[in-house]
């Protein structure tokens, strides 16, 4: 069986793009692959966390990943910092990484070009240890959205830089972008991609939102003027955006959809729209409450914890010993 493995970062709440762009791509994945995802739990402090804040994070993280349907008995399903590993290779990475690939990686270079201040050294070097999460398990196969397509391929040449300097140790891993879904965008602004990071905003919706709350939202989605239902990114990405979560959630054809609502009005289509993600949300919902409220989260993640040091500790050893870092 191939292996699959991947990461999602709560520093907020998850979103429908989380859901969209990942976590329903990992439950497809969990039959037909050995799956392996963790809650990257050390990405989240590159910038600073109210604690608390990120306790709850954390944990609804975990209960979303349950809720949404990935199986612990199929998945190892983990919180990074339970596998001290991760922080002992992304160091190693960090040192084989040259500073020039830093200053490339596109979400570093957008933070620098937006002025932001006080950028931290755990930010700049993050993608050194998103290597060292992704090597310690040798995956065949990483699935991810659009945007951390980058540091996959980063990751792929450090592995490549080191089997070549020591010997063969990393497998290559291949990002995996599914083709619909990969980037949704904002509602209140379709050329912004939908993010935790505008907390509270119109565009975001939250997996945990109310539905009624996700319903206005998809109703007050910013469209356009042309008026008609066809399938125009550039010049219509409002209706694309909403096309295309409709198409991800429901499994029709982006093109199935336009025809059925071919010469109709755009609330017409956001009313379907927002029944397809209501729809969605009310069944993560009930199965999220369940779990929450129950002493589930702490088991799986005990469990996920001692599978995954299991793998990630013989990586580790083979690596140092090959670096030379041992003394026998
Ligand atoms: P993040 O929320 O940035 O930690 O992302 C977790 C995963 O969700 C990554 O694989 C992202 O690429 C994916 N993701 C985040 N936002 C979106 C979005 N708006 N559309 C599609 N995928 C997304
Ligand atoms: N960097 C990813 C994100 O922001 C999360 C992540 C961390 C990840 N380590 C990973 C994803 C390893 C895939 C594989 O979304």
């Amino acid at each position: 069986m191939k292996r699959m493995l991947s990461g999602i970062k709560p520093t907020g709440q998850l979103t429908l793009g989380n859901y969209i762009g990942a976590l329903r791509n990992f439950v497809n994945y969990q039959d037909e692959y050995e799956m392996i995802v963790f809650i990257a739990n050390l990405h989240c402090i590159t910038n600073y966390q109210d604690p608390p804040a990120l306790r709850k994070n954390l944990k609804d993280a975990i209960a979303l990943y349950l809720a949404c349907g990935l199986d612990p008995e199929k998945a190892t399903i983990f919180l990074q910092t339970d596998v001290h590993e991760h922080a002992e290779l992304g160091y190693i990475m960090a040192c084989m990484t040259y500073l020039g690939e830093l200053n490339r990686m596109t979400q570093f270079k957008d933070k620098v070009a937006k002025g932001e201040t006080n950028l931290s050294a755990g930010m700049y070097t993050y993608p050194c240890l998103m290597a060292a999460d992704i090597l310690l398990y040798n995956p065949d196969y990483v699935p991810v959205g659009d945007d951390q397509k980058q540091h996959v391929e980063l990751t792929r040449d450090l592995a490549h830089r080191f089997n070549n300097l020591y010997s063969e140790t990393f497998k290559m891993p291949e990002p995996l972008v599914a083709k619909v879904g990969a980037r949704i965008m904002s509602l209140d602004d379709p050329s912004k991609k939908m993010s935790k990071s505008d907390r509270g905003d119109k565009g975001c919706i939250y997996l945990l939102d109310d539905p009624k709350t996700a319903r206005k939202k998809i109703m007050s989605a910013v469209t356009d003027s042309v008026g008609i239902i066809q399938l125009d990114q550039k010049n219509q990405p409002g209706l694309y955006n909403l096309i295309e979560i409709a198409s991800a959630l429901s499994n029709r054809d982006m093109e199935d959809i336009v025809k059925e609502f071919k010469g109709k009005g755009y609330g017409e289509l956001k009313k379907y729209v927002a029944d397809v993600v209501c729809a969605e949300l009310e069944r993560i919902q009930s199965r999220y409450y369940e779990i929450i409220n129950s002493d589930t989260i702490e088991k799986v993640i005990a469990d996920g914890a001692i599978k995954a040091q299991r793998i990630a500790y013989k990586t580790l050893s083979k690596v140092k010993r090959k670096v030379g870092l041992e003394i026998r």
